[in-house]
């Protein structure tokens, strides 16, 4: 038997072994399993009481512990703040974008309990007084929504975007909106409403 077999066979021999002992990690598994499992759901059932920072104001919310940012501001919140729009509710769409820290994030994907201790920014925040935002503005001068499901998640991605960089480009602006989706089509305009809230920013007009 050549060297060549004899190592293929103990190989194939102590792959067996291998399996054989997955087979037997495997069996044991479910008992600890379900003691894991059920320690977790002991873990997270009632409620917990947190306290979030939402467009510069503090809101205590009591929730589950598994509940969802999204969810926390738009039942949870008092007044409830249903500007966040929930549409997939799976990551998949964009409607539900908020401004965390100033980064763009899915509130459908955000546990509310880690956003305790940081900035949320919400469409409800972006006016000052009666005056809309740039961002707003400019969607508006320049027809950038059509049924406006998908409005509120864009705004937040461009403001998101134009604050950090206003002479953010055409090519930019879109990656910013890479997570937004509008059944609608109303790209061309939203990324128009995106270069003209920059330039409003930088005083170079509308
Ligand atoms: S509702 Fe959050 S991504 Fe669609
Ligand atoms: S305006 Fe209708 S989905 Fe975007």
């Amino acid at each position: 038997m050549s060297r060549k077999s004899i190592s293929r066979r103990s190989f194939l021999k102590g792959a067996s072994g291998v399996a054989a002992g997955g087979a037997i990690a495997a069996s044991a598994k479910p008992t600890s399993a379900k003691a894991e499992s059920s320690r977790a759901v002991e873990k997270l059932a009632g409620t917990i009481e947190l306290e979030l920072s939402i467009n510069g104001a503090k809101q205590r919310v009591k929730v589950e512990p598994r509940t969802t940012l999204l969810n926390a501001l738009r039942v949870h919140c008092e007044p409830p703040l249903t500007g966040t729009k929930l549409v997939c509710d799976e990551g998949a769409c964009g409607a539900c974008t908020v401004l965390i820290d100033g980064e763009p994030r899915y509130a459908c994907l955000t546990l509310a309990a880690d956003a305790v201790g940081r900035e949320v920014r919400t469409v409800e925040g972006l006016m000052r007084g009666d005056e809309l935002s740039p961002v707003q503005e400019a969607f508006w001068e320049h027809d950038a929504q059509m049924c406006g499901f998908c409005t509120p998640g864009f705004v937040m991605s461009v403001t998101g975007c134009i604050e950090r960089n206003p002479a953010a480009t055409h090519d930019e602006v879109r990656a910013a909106c890479a997570g937004n989706v509008c059944r609608c089509g109303t790209y061309p305009h939203v990324f128009e409403a995106a270069l003209a809230a920059g330039r409003r920013i930088r005083g170079e007009g509308k």
